[in-house]
Formats: structure tokens, C-alpha cells, sequence
């Protein structure tokens, strides 16, 4: 986790516009800040604990000093507490060498009581401090030489930008962690996204593993590992800065809400036409999926893993190509069974998650084709795989993800009308569902207009401590995303099940005091559900229900109920999306809780 951004300049800025860049990071992590510039060839580095704007108070009148090199960084802590001490930048014992970091070196440890041998002090428990030392260590007038040196010595994880005193220059090496590197006329960059850069250029270079850039004033030099100088070829970037900002909204969360009729047209749009699947970004794995392909295999975490579960269903229910579905944590380590004959479907909206990356490798190790779906264009995951399909929301600032989810389950759609088209034939079934998902933007934006009333329902809930979310078939996965929204930005314990699953265990803990959320569209699996409210209603549990318009009979099963419009079985879990996402939204908004920000989390999930 954590974000990293550097600046070198024939120009000097403000340190407050090197703020601002970091700012634009803060979902990276958010527990401690720095920033180290040169001043009179010394290194000045001031940290605070807690959000950026901390760092800004503890800058005091210096946030108006004209600075033309500096990087600083916000941290999600992995080593050592939060601290100031703890916070990056990190310098060596001399002082001039300062260093920003984000990854985890897995022999820090090693290399720490090395260095203490060698007469190092160290100030801080983290792993990152032994890089500034370790460059230190090599340092003999060339810092480049030295990074090169040290950077051999690591294991593990990292992107780094380092600055020397003495040099007008900030060395920056990838190795498992995003990076981005632009220059324009007076500035060269660096960061972990491309959101702090594009105000000054549109033109970035996505850093590989193991490549060094070098950030002159107004030019770059790239590098292999082994120092051999290399060309790299620019991106040219679409996004405006406004496109990452909040639109009037109170929370970026709250703005991707209601983007979600742009959004999802924006990931359908030249994809679904007329029912049809147009997605062309397979065409290089056509041959594929019509001679080899035996088995489809999800991997993904957390919400990227409940859209690939809806996938799951779909498929089931209309392919006769079988699909499993773990989450990337254990794929890695469970011996796969994915082989020649296996499409790995990757989902990670962020594109860096590092299971999802190292669950592809694995699979690619065993010979499996890899698709991944990403809304981050160039991040590791795509770039790793054999076929990308970017989602095209736009950035997703709220760490809870909402539009990316709801873009995940309509491209998976697609995905599954093709290769269903390429291996079956087409079906006037599936071409009504993507009929459907093309009319989704109108549908979502009735489903928006319900936030009125499900303000009202939060403000009933909020009181209290748990909640159970419970569907089937198509609406499973949407309970299960449902308990993770209401978790992970209220705090409130929440859990998801098979409605049917009820009476095995879960149905115990139901009283007056622990609600039940229902998942019960008007679908082939109503009347079960039926049973199973009448169940927990039988328990004295409150019941919320979300169902289809003109359900006459669901005010006697329930104590509240939202209804949204009536579209296919198979787009439930979109049409619903919305009312699980709000409703969690205005929960932790009662609880005064940040849910851009929650407590423990970061937007991508860079380490195990
Ligand atoms: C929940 C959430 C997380 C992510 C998970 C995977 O709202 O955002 O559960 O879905 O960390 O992230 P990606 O999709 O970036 O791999």
C-alpha cells in the first residue's frame, strides 16, 4: 500500500503543490504523511501521524516555500506502528539521502543487522529505513550507481524515489509495487498513479518491474537493472484532473453512486450492441476458446470476487463450460487445478491486488490463458495477463468500490455472451439479458431516486449491531456484497448467506435484536425465499427486504421493503447494486464515519 510522488524542477513549486499531488493519493493509505525537500543542501523532512491535512498544519508557513525537489508519501503501515518516526521519508545516517517507499522488503531484518554491524543507527522499525541505508552504504558521488547497487540487495516489494542532497535528481525504481514516471518542459515526476501528474503532463511512462528512471529537471532516463540505458514509449492519458475530483458530492463514495448510469454505459459502450457481445479485446484468444478451453477459473478478492461470483451463476445457468471461483488469497496456495485447457478470469478493479497478481502467475506458470478486468489502465494485473479489459468508469476514489463493482458484472456478461456465442452459439435468451444491461443507465437512475427512502430505512437500522443479508441464486452474491458495504465503511457486524443455509446454523443468532436483510426478487427462487423470511420472521427478526416492483404480498412478509424495477433474473444483481451500496452509505453517514475512508483499508491492496 501507501503512495509515493517526487518532483525535480528547472522551475520550483510551492511544497503545498507537491501536497496537492499527494492528496490525490491519500485512498493509498492514510495513516501517516512526509515530505522531505532540499533546502541549502540539507534535507529537510517534516511527517505527521494521522491524514494528509496533518502534514500540512505541521508544515506550518514552510507549505508557501518555493522548493524545485522534493517526494513525499502517505503511508498504510505494514512495519511498525504509526509513528512519526515511522512515517516516510526515511534518510540515512548522514542526513542528505531520503527515501520514499511503498512495497515490503521481506529481508529487511538481514539487511538491518548487517548495516548495524557496519555502524548504522537506525531510527525508525521499519523495513523501508534499510533501503536509505543500504544507499548509503554504496554511495561514492553517483546516487543512480548506488540505487543500482542497493536496489540487488532487496527481496520483496517496492517502488521507490530517492533524492541526494548534492544532486539535482531523483532516482526511481520499480519492482512489484505501481510506479509512474512524466516530464514536462520545467518538471519530471514521479508517483504511484497517474493522478498527481496529469496536471503538469498527459503523457506518462508506466514503470516495469525492475527498470530505473532517473528524474532530471525536465527530462527522464530509463535503465535496466543492470544500468544499460533503455527507450520507453509514453501513454497518452484521457482523464482531466476534474474527473478525480468529488463533483459537489459530499464523498467520492456518495459521487460514485450516481455516476453509475455513466459508468456502466461507459464499460458496456462499444462491448454490448443490440444484445449482441462486441467485445474485441479477446479476439487475440478466439482460437483458444473455440479449440482448447475446458474450464473457466475466477480469481479475485473481496467485492471483485462477489461481481465474479454473479459470473459464476450466469455461466452455470447458461454455459456448458464449467467455471470455478476462489478467492485469490487461497488460490495461490491451494494447487490450482488449472492447466492448458483453463481460462483464469482475473478481476481486481484496482489491477495491483497482490494475490490476484500472484494468482495469475501461478496460473500462467501451469500454462492456464489469463483475462483480467481492471479499471486501472496499465496496472500490473493487465499488463501481466494475456487479454485486459479495462472497465472505463473513470478513477474510483471511495475505497469502497460501487461503480467498478457494478461495471465488473456487466463486462462479465459480455465476456460470458462471447465465449458462450464462440462455443455454443447464440442464444435469444442471453441476447435479452444484454438488452437488459444496455438499459441498465435508465434503470439506475430510477434506482437512485430511492436514496429518499432508503435514508429513511438507515435511520431505522442504524440502532443496530448486526445484520444478516441473505438471498439465492443470483441474489446470494448480492447479499454477500451487501454484508461487505455495510461492514466495511458502518463498522456494523454483518454477514452474508445462502438463504437456505439459514436453518444449518446462521438461524440462531436471529432475534429481535439482529435483523435480516432479504435479497428476494420477483425471480424462479421467490417462493423459497418466501419460506425463509417466515422463517426468521418467526424468530422475531426485523426484516428489510429489496424486491420487484408490484409485490403485493411482500409488506405481510417484511417490516420495510424497497422495490426496484422488474428486469431479468440475471440482473438483479445489478438493478440492486445501488440500494445495498446507499444503504450502507447513509448508515455509516448517521454514525459520522468517513466512508471514503474506513478505518483499516486502502483502495489497492498491495501486500499479502
Ligand atoms: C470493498 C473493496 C475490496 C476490494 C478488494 C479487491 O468495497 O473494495 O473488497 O474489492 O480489495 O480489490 P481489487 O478489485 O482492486 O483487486
Amino acid at each position: 500500500m501507501c503512495g509515493i510522488v517526487g518532483l525535480v524542477g528547472k522551475k520550483e513549486v510551492k511544497i503545498n503543490d507537491i501536497i496537492d499531488g499527494l492528496k490525490k493519493l491519500e485512498y493509498r493509505g492514510y495513516d501517516s504523511a512526509g515530505i522531505a525537500f532540499s533546502q541549502n543542501s540539507h534535507i529537510e523532512l517534516i511527517k505527521a501521524t494521522g491524514k494528509i491535512s496533518n502534514l500540512k498544519e505541521a508544515l506550518k508557513e514552510e507549505i508557501n516555500t518555493y522548493v524545485d525537489i522534493g517526494i513525499a508519501h502517505t503511508r498504510w503501515a505494514t512495519h511498525g506502528g504509526v509513528t512519526n518516526l515511522n512515517a516516510h521519508p526515511h534518510t540515512d545516517c548522514t542526513g542528505k539521502i531520503a527515501l520514499v517507499h511503498n512495497g515490503i522488503i521481506e529481508n529487511f531484518q538481514e539487511l538491518r543487522k548487517e548495516l548495524k554491524e557496519k555502524g548504522h543507527t537506525f531510527k525508525s522499525e521499519t523495513d523501508t529505513e534499510v533501503i536509505a541505508h543500504l544507499i548509503e552504504e554504496y554511495y561514492d558521488g553517483n546516487l543512480f550507481q548506488a540505487v543500482l547497487r542497493a536496489i540487488k540487495r532487496l527481496d520483496g516489494a517496492y517502488a521507490i524515489g530517492v533524492m541526494q542532497t548534492d544532486e539535482k535528481k531523483i532516482v526511481s525504481v520499480r519492482k512489484g509495487s505501481p510506479l509512474v514516471v512524466a516530464y514536462s518542459e520545467d518538471f519530471a515526476l514521479l508517483a504511484s498513479d497517474i493522478t498527481p501528474i496529469i496536471k503538469y503532463t498527459k503523457d506518462v511512462y508506466f514503470m516495469n518491474d525492475n527498470e530505473i528512471a532517473v528524474l532530471n529537471p525536465g527530462n527522464i532516463e530509463f535503465f535496466d537493472i543492470n544500468g544499460e540505458k533503455i527507450e520507453k514509449k509514453s501513454t497518452h492519458i484521457d482523464w482531466d484532473e476534474q474527473a478525480a475530483e468529488k463533483g459537489g458530492y459530499d464523498h467520492f463514495m456518495l459521487k460514485e453512486m450516481n455516476e453509475q448510469p455513466e459508468a456502466l454505459k461507459a464499460a458496456i459502450t462499444g462491448r454490448i450492441k443490440n444484445g449482441k457481445s462486441i467485445l474485441s479485446e479477446i479476439n487475440n484468444l478466439k482460437e483458444f476458446i473455440t479449440e482448447k478451453l475446458r474450464k473457466i477459473f475466477v480469481v479475485a478478492c473481496g467485492t471483485s470476487y462477489h461481481a465474479g461470483l454473479t459470473f459464476k451463476y450466469f455461466m452455470n445457468r447458461y454455459s456448458k463450460i464449467g467455471v470455478d471461483i476462489e478467492v485469490a488469497s487461497e488460490f495461490r496456495y491451494m494447487n490450482p487445478h488449472v492447466d492448458e485447457n483453463t481460462l483464469v478470469l482475473a478481476i481486481s478493479q484496482s489491477g495491483e491486488t497482490i494475490d490476484t497478481l500472484e494468482g495469475i502467475r501461478i496460473a500462467k506458470e501451469k500454462g492456464a490463458k489469463v483475462i483480467t478486468i481492471s479499471n486501472v489502465f496499465g496496472s500490473t494485473i493487465p499488463r501481466e495477463s494475456h487479454g485486459a479489459i479495462y472497465m472505463n468508469t473513470g478513477p474510483e476514489i471511495g475505497v469502497a468500490a460501487t461503480k467498478t463493482y457494478t461495471a465488473q458484472i456487466a463486462i462479465l456478461y459480455a465476456l460470458g455472451a462471447k465465449i458462450i456465442e464462440l462455443t455454443q452459439g447464440s442464444n435469444d435468451e442471453i441476447r435479452d439479458i444484454l438488452k437488459g444491461i444496455e438499459e441498465m443507465p435508465e434503470v439506475y437512475k430510477k434506482v437512485l431516486k430511492l436514496n429518499e427512502r432508503i435514508k429513511e430505512l438507515a435511520r431505522e437500522y442504524v440502532k443496530f449491531q448486526h445484520m444478516m443479508y441473505i438471498g439465492r441464486g443470483f441474489g446470494y452474491p448480492t447479499a454477500l456484497e451487501g454484508a461487505l458495504k455495510l461492514k466495511e465503511i458502518s463498522y456494523i457486524h454483518a454477514a452474508g448467506y445462502q438463504a437456505g443455509e439459514l436453518k444449518h446454523g446462521p438461524i440462531a443468532l436471529l432475534d429481535e435484536q439482529f435483523p435480516v436483510f432479504a435479497i428476494i426478487p420477483k425471480d424462479s427462487l421467490y417462493e423459497k425465499m418466501k419460506s425463509n423470511l417466515m422463517e426468521s420472521k418467526a424468530r422475531n427478526a426485523n426484516i428489510i427486504a429489496i424486491t420487484t416492483e408490484n409485490n403485493n404480498e411482500i409488506s405481510q412478509l417484511t417490516d420495510e421493503y424497497i422495490c426496484v424495477p422488474q428486469v431479468h433474473e440475471a440482473l438483479y444483481p445489478l438493478a440492486m447494486a445501488p440500494v445495498i451500496q446507499l444503504f450502507a452509505y447513509n448508515v455509516a453517514i448517521l454514525r459520522k464515519l468517513d466512508p471514503d475512508k474506513p478505518r483499516n483499508l486502502a483502495k489497492s491492496v498491495t501486500v499479502e
